[in-house]
């Protein structure tokens, strides 16, 4: 017997082990329970301050847009106002909704903008200088959002971040280290000494306060979005632009629209999932995703078995293929949404993958890589007495965006040009590329991976779940969705379990270290897959609804994220 056939009669025999042991699974632990609301967020303040709106009357919408506002102070790091983001939201009474605060580009960028005479990419440019700001979304978006589903007065939302930047917060050990790491680039980028810059390192548990962006909040409060859009915090982004040679102007802030969008919604073995239309990727690929492993008994082969994670990383592979082709800004480029989620296009991609062998990306598709993503977005869940629920996924994209501050008004700005293929159908900087759907132009938005998405099963609401990590986002939503689903497991435990990604080039499983067994990688390995391990793989933050009708979080372990019920 030779080698490979030897090791695929021990997959075999594993993934007998496993699913039989899949079929008796059941949750080995729950995450934290509530009866009326839940938060799940990265920040246990801005789980917090989302609680207390619940507790107080508001709805999930009312307490999703004061977690925004409060992540904005207590998670620099991905929270923001400087940036841009998705909700998916769904009513009580079923009723559905996808919000689109995503950053655009500004009326002066145009198609080459970050390469060089010889049309070469310049480094740096689409990710460290001010050149990397989009038109910020996040203050259009959460008044977009509250003038349709708002109950409670707009201060009431504002005034817990106000008070979080004025009087500041305790920092967790891992922004202590994150901002001490960040020093040398928040000094070389900014010209004055921002809050988070002082001369001894920070510790766990040192206040920072943030007398700026205070201010900024303040004007947001009283003046709805023109206190962002207009006025004194326009004129210092604009003045900031001025000073660096930005590209963002007044008229760009004022004519800045966050848009309702409709949402994506699919179904898969009985359960309803709505997603993120473009300019995310996220809602048709999870479709795809859906659809290629509907052709097989995934949940048979159980969680991890090698039949499990080889059918998915193929299906990942196709699905990838498919973005770096056809996903763009919808506004600008036609996407074939209804062509990519056609049941007979995937059925035949199912058809593509072989069993028992990996198949080489080079074979998938024309199209050599996609752009990778930072890994720095941040994802918040919330459900309500009610059951009104939604599904936020928020970014600046790199960890603190390009780290480059609005002097006087303390906040930071993102980086989201880079989301863009930077240089069409050219490897970039990060040696990746993307196609013309989600090439440069003037007011249009670039493709994101942001998956904020709501389960529903029996016209219920079943599940909300999200994840920052780029490129990663969608394997890790798809993933959790499938270890409630298909492998039975609560939803603490289904966001702590490891997780897998691969994105069709490179040609690779990235898998989270010690996530899997070494048996399982050789047998994978023998099927011609090259497994990469590498560090942490999303951030989930989630809610299920229990059968009795209770509240499980799921927030994970990988961060310092925190739920609060009540
Ligand atoms: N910047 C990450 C994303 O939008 O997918």
């Amino acid at each position: 017997m030779n080698k490979v056939i030897c090791t695929l009669l021990l997959s075999g025999l594993l993934a007998g082990f496993y699913s039989c042991n899949n079929s008796v699974h059941k949750p080995e632990y729950r995450g934290l329970i509530a009866d009326n609301g839940m938060v799940v967020s990265a920040h246990p303040e801005a789980s917090e301050v989302g609680k207390r709106i619940l507790e107080n009357g508001g709805t999930a919408m009312d307490a999703a847009c004061a977690v925004e506002f409060a992540l904005s102070v207590v998670y620099p790091a991905a929270g923001n106002i400087g940036g841009g983001g998705f909700w998916i939201v769904r009513t009580a009474d079923g009723d559905l909704a996808a919000l689109d605060f995503r950053e655009k580009a500004p009326d002066a960028a145009y198609r080459n903008m970050y390469l060089d005479d010889d049309e070469e990419v310049i480094r740096g440019s689409s990710t460290s200088t001010i050149l990397a700001s989009g038109i910020p979304g996040t203050v259009a978006g959460m008044a977009k959002g509250m003038e349709k589903f708002g109950t409670l007065p707009w201060a009431d939302l504002l005034n817990p971040a106000i008070e979080l930047a004025e009087k500041g917060f305790p920092l967790t050990a891992s922004q202590a280290r994150s901002l001490n790491g960040l020093k040398r680039s928040l000094i070389t980028r900014n010209t004055w000494r921002t809050s988070f810059i002082r001369e001894t390192l920070w510790q766990a548990n040192d206040t920072l306060r943030q007398p700026e962006l205070a201010e900024t909040l303040k004007r947001i409060r009283d003046n709805g979005r023109d206190g962002f859009y207009k006025g004194e915090t326009a004129r210092l982004i604009v003045e900031q632009m001025e000073e660096l040679d930005g590209l963002i102007t007044i008229e760009d802030l004022a004519a800045y629209e966050a848009q309702w969008r409709e949402p994506v919604v699919g179904n898969y073995n009985g359960y309803e999932f709505v997603s993120m239309p473009p300019p995310s990727s996220g809602g048709i690929a999870l479709g795809q995703l859906f659809n290629i492993v509907a052709e097989y008994p995934l949940a048979e082969y159980g969680f991890h078995s090698i039949e499990a994670i080889h059918l998915m990383a193929e299906a990942e592979r196709r699905v990838y293929a498919d973005r770096a082709e056809w996903l763009g800004d919808d506004d600008y480029f036609d996407v074939p949404r209804k062509e990519l989620l056609s049941p007979k296009y995937l059925k035949d991609r199912a058809g593509e993958i072989d069993m028992n062998k990996a198949t080489n990306s080079e074979e998938v598709s024309a199209m050599q890589m996609i752009p990778e993503e930072s890994e720095e977005t941040t994802h918040y869940s919330i459900v309500d007495q009610w059951g009104n629920a939604v599904a936020a996924t928020t970014t600046l994209n790199g960890g603190y965006g390009n780290r480059i501050m609005v002097k006087g008004a303390g906040f930071l700005l993102n980086n989201e040009m880079d989301d863009f293929s930077i240089k069409p159908g050219f490897p970039n900087v990060y040696g990746l590329i993307g196609g013309d759907a989600n090439a440069i132009q003037a007011g249009k938005r670039m493709l994101s991976s942001m998956t904020p998405t709501i389960v529903n099963k029996d016209n219920e609401l079943f599940m909300v779940v999200g994840s920052p990590g780029g490129s990663t986002i969608i394997t890790s939503v798809f993933q959790t969705i499938l270890n409630v689903v298909d492998f039975n497991m609560g939803m603490q435990e289904a966001v702590d379990a490891s997780r897998f990604h691969h994105q069709c080039f490179p040609d690779q499983i990235s898998v989270e270290t010690d996530g899997l067994d070494s048996l399982t990688i050789v047998n994978l390995e023998a099927m011609g897959h090259k497994i990469k391990p590498r560090g942490k793989i999303g951030r989930v933050d989630a809610i299920l609804v229990l059968d009795d009708g209770k509240l499980e979080a799921g927030a994970d372990k990988r961060g310092d994220d925190a739920a609060k019920g009540h």
